[in-house]
């Protein structure tokens, strides 16, 4: 077959299927520089998500992301693609040290507390992350596992325990977004669960201790990292559009207008007068101090360096502060741009959409890092 369009073996692409919109991400890796080729979102309008029909929500996704594609001039590149974080689970579990194949058995038997769904519907992956001479796979899925930089931290002689990172997803899922990315013309180099790819935008390899929040328009996804390495996750079923109901519950206005009020830049969270009672917030703030209680707890002595915001509602004014004050630790925006040359004419654009893209931009970071290795 005549090739209409060369694969270009040094861009990568990230595609985050989020539920308010799509975003994508091209970047390229020349002359030992990550550089922003080009981005694109599309809205996807899905204020009745609940009540469609799967193969109407399918057509949607389908024709959003061949238009988005279309728009970006994007044909033929690696493509690394997101599942979203509550479709599956990151835990860490601790097992005692013992031998590789009786390991991957007490791995699955361990995985069955977790997963109510039949194991043979799941792609299941794990690491040892503690001992790294034992680390191993269960390979239902090729494409399917991703972690960050795994610390082989410490020396643990048998009979002592062993941290190993469980991860799971739906096998349904990766096929589903696979079908849509292949269906629309480009090669699926892997798919991750969203965790990983804002973990590896926003942390890295940055050392210290980390809490992410990454507030979407449904979900909230909370990451702690350290030194590199998940920790703990936890998914939370509210986002953004909780937000935007408190303002029609407090305003008395529309749906659509309290969506343009709250993005005018007004802080309406902290003021002193009639601040917005946002009920979601401080379900976050609760399940924040959780993580926060048990990791201390554990890890005596260790301090969070800092809470990092990212998704579309850390654009929210004075959000930041919001947080400061109720968990009373450092809060800051995530930068997801920060190892990434952006040109001049981007620059102020990027500034705009700042940390909503951390899943697509950690997406096609992981092409390049692949890429960095062979
Ligand atoms: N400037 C802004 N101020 C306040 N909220 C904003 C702003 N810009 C976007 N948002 C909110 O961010 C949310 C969308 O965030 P994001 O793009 O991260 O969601 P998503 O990834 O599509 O959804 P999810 O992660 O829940 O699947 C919406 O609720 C939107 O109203
Ligand atoms: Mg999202």
């Amino acid at each position: 077959m005549l090739e209409l369009f060369k694969i270009k073996k040094n861009h990568f692409v990230g595609i985050d299927f989020g539920t308010a919109s799509i975003k994508v991400v091209e970047l390229s890796y020349v002359d030992q520089k990550t550089i922003l080729e080009n981005y694109g979102f599309v809205e996807l309008g899905l204020a009745n998500r609940g009540n469609m029909k799967p193969t109407s929500l399918e057509q949607v996704l389908n024709d959003s992301l061949k238009k988005i594609l279309a728009k970006m001039n994007i044909h033929n590149a690696p493509a690394f693609v997101s599942i979203p974080g509550f479709s599956g689970l990151v835990a860490i579990i601790e097992l005692p040290s013992m031998p590789a194949e009786d390991l991957t058995k007490a791995i699955q038997f361990e995985a069955h507390k977790y997963i109510p769904s039949a194991l043979d519907e799941i792609a299941l992956s794990w690491e040892v992350v503690e001992k790294k001479e034992e680390q191993g796979e269960v390979k239902d899925n090729d494409n399917f596992i991703s972690k960050l930089k795994l610390k082989n931290e410490s020396d643990s002689k048998s009979g002592e325990k062993i941290k190993v990172l469980l991860v799971a997803a739906p096998k349904k899922d990766i096929e589903h977004y696979d079908r849509l990315v292949s269906g629309a013309g480009l090669e699926v180099k892997a798919i991750e669960l969203e965790t990983f790819s804002i973990a590896r935008s926003l942390v890295g390899d940055e050392p210290g201790v980390f809490l992410i929040v990454d507030i979407g328009s449904r979900t909230t996804n909370l990451i702690l990292v350290e030194k590199g390495l998940i920790q703990a996750n936890r998914n939370i079923d509210a986002g953004g559009e909780e937000i935007t109901s408190a303002i029609v519950d407090m305003l008395r206005i529309s749906r659509s207008r309290a969506e343009v009020f709250k993005k005018e830049g007004k802080d309406i969270l902290n003021s002193n007068e009639s601040p917005l009672v946002v009920p979601v917030l401080d379900l976050i703030v609760g399940e924040l101090h959780r993580v926060i209680s048990a990791y201390k707890e554990k890890n005596k002595g260790s301090k969070l360096d800092a809470i990092i915001l990212s998704g579309g509602t850390s654009k929210m004014v004075g959000i930041e502060e919001y947080f400061a004050h109720a968990l009373g630790e450092e809060v800051r925006i995530g930068n997801p741009w920060r190892a990434i040359a952006v040109g001049s004419e981007m620059a102020p654009l990027t500034k705009a959409l700042g940390a909503s893209f951390a899943v697509a931009l950690g997406l096609a970071l992981r092409g390049v890092e692949d890429y960095k290795k062979k």
